[in-house]
């Protein structure tokens, strides 16, 4: 594979919520040099994200704003992704629904992790439902994002068996890896093709 300048890489944003492994993975994938995609952007919808901490560590422009509340600060996020030239948002642990306005300006160029085999599994609390209702398998899912909660087309799945010793974190844990792995490659894929 072609070996890109840090330069001639496309730019992408990453929007969190909390913690960012997922971040962080995407990050280190990024900066391998056959890797067509860097993080130029980072945004939180919360102050106290652990993500932005490993967002200024990195020296990677980041910002607070809480921005599914009102259209003002929707225009501010979709003005700094314009002014950074960025070619596709990436959520990473985000959990708001994104507004119909927003979705339109970066259509088909926002894509999501979920940690389910969708459509099931939807939401919150994922881990735990599936154990409950006895599932055999788990997984996460890409999927690109549309006006409705972890609905749009499926890019990839990956599945794991739920063995009987799983509980909702270990089950959490086992797919969060998968996640880091599947998530920083696949972004490189969709951007290939954009
Ligand atoms: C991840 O498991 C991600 O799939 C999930 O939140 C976690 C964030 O972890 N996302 C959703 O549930 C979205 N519906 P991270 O902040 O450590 O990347």
């Amino acid at each position: 594979m072609k070996k890109l300048d840090g330069n001639l890489k496309k730019n992408i944003a990453v929007f969190i919520s909390g913690r960012g492994s997922n971040l962080k993975s995407i990050v280190r994938y990024s900066s391998k040099k056959k890797i067509i995609y860097k993080v130029k952007v980072i945004i939180s919808n919360k102050r106290n994200a652990q993500g932005l901490l490993f967002a200024k560590k990195q020296k990677i422009k980041n910002y607070y704003i809480n921005f599914t509340k009102s259209k003002r600060l929707g225009n501010r996020v979709l003005n700094i992704l314009k002014k950074n030239d960025i070619k596709m948002v990436c959520l990473a642990g985000f959990m708001k629904i994104l507004p119909a306005y927003f979705i339109k300006n970066y259509k088909g160029k926002i894509i999501n992790i979920h940690p389910s085999l969708l459509p099931k599994y939807k939401g919150l609390n994922t881990h735990a439902r599936a154990i409950k209702n006895n599932e055999e398998f788990s997984g996460c899912t890409v999927h690109y994002v549309n006006n409705l909660l972890d609905s749009g087309k499926i890019i990839i799945q990956k599945k794991t068996r739920i063995t009987k010793k799983d509980t909702a974190n270990s089950l959490k844990q086992k797919i969060l890896k998968i996640e880091h792995k599947i998530y920083p490659r696949t972004i490189n894929k969709v951007l290939s093709n954009l």
